[in-house]
């Protein structure tokens, strides 16, 4: 049974990747969606084509995840894609946050995201793709986003060396940077702060733009999938220039 696995599904790119697998990838068998909420896995559901199969779980639950395990046991599928978008962002200066959140958030878009990778890797064979969702915040000290940033930094670095040692079972890896993209993510993200920055505000993609992008990325085989072209000459810049500037200037910026 060929599957492809979207966590994060109940929203935002994990949707839209859940909407475009389906649309894309007709010999797949079922599309299993993961997420916490129900009502928005049923939802989804019925907008696919496909058979789907719903997990309603919190992927930073150990015991959520044995029943993941045990399901992948049950059914022995052959995950033809593994999309993981389940995130969250918190957007403040470290010190007036709660550190309960900063782990918490560590856990969701760190521990979770291997915890999954490793459940799901003896099930995948050649030709198949692993996508994580980082960020553009992965490639840069990034000040008001210092722990988010440090998060999809492991996220790109991980998803590379991963890349890296699966190359000989042709098990392709890609990580997806995006720059802000029009989802819910900054309801939870922006809780510290008065909204969104004008930055934000005039660079935000669309999660169709996104996906699109990421999925046509992944046919190709790269590496990293970067959004549009300001994001692309971010991404240089932050090859080319001392990352204590660039610091200094998101700083200045107030992004
Ligand atoms: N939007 C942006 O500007 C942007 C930019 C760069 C990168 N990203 C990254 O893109 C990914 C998707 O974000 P988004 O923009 O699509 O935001 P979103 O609409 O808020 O989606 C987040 C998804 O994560 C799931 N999730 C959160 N906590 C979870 C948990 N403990 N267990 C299981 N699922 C959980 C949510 O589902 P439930 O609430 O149903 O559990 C939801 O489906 C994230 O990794 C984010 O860091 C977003």
């Amino acid at each position: 049974m060929k599957v492809a696995i979207i966590t994060g599904a109940t929203s935002g790119l994990g949707w839209e990747a859940a909407v475009q697998i389906d649309e894309r990838f007709k010999s797949l068998d079922e599309i299993w969606i993961i997420g916490r909420r129900e009502d928005k896995l049923l939802e989804l559901s019925a907008c696919l084509a496909h058979s789907t199969r719903s997990f309603t779980m919190d992927v930073t639950d150990a015991q959520d995840r044995k029943e993941f395990c045990e399901a992948l046991k049950k059914y022995r599928p052959n995950i033809r894609m593994l999309f993981q978008s389940a995130g969250k962002g918190l957007h403040g200066d470290f010190d007036k946050m709660k550190i309960e959140d900063e782990t918490e958030m560590l856990r969701l878009n760190c521990e979770a995201l291997l915890e999954m990778t490793h459940l799901c890797l003896p099930y995948m064979r050649k030709n198949s793709h692993i996508i994580h969702i980082a960020s553009m915040a992965a490639f840069l000290p990034f000040p008001g986003y210092s722990v988010y940033g440090a998060s999809k930094a492991f996220v790109l670095n991980f998803s590379r060396a991963l890349r890296a040692e699966l190359r000989k079972r042709k098990i392709h890896v890609m990580a997806v940077c995006p720059g802000p993209v029009n989802t819910p993510f900054f309801d939870v993200s922006e809780r510290y702060t008065n909204g969104l920055s004008a930055f934000k505000k005039k660079f935000m993609n669309t999660p169709e733009k996104v996906i699109k992008k990421a999925l046509n990325d992944a046919g190709s085989h790269r590496a990293v999938s970067v959004d549009n072209c300001i994001m692309r000459f971010c991404y240089f810049l932050s090859r080319v220039l001392s990352h204590d500037f660039i610091a200094g200037l998101l700083r200045f910026l107030r992004t």
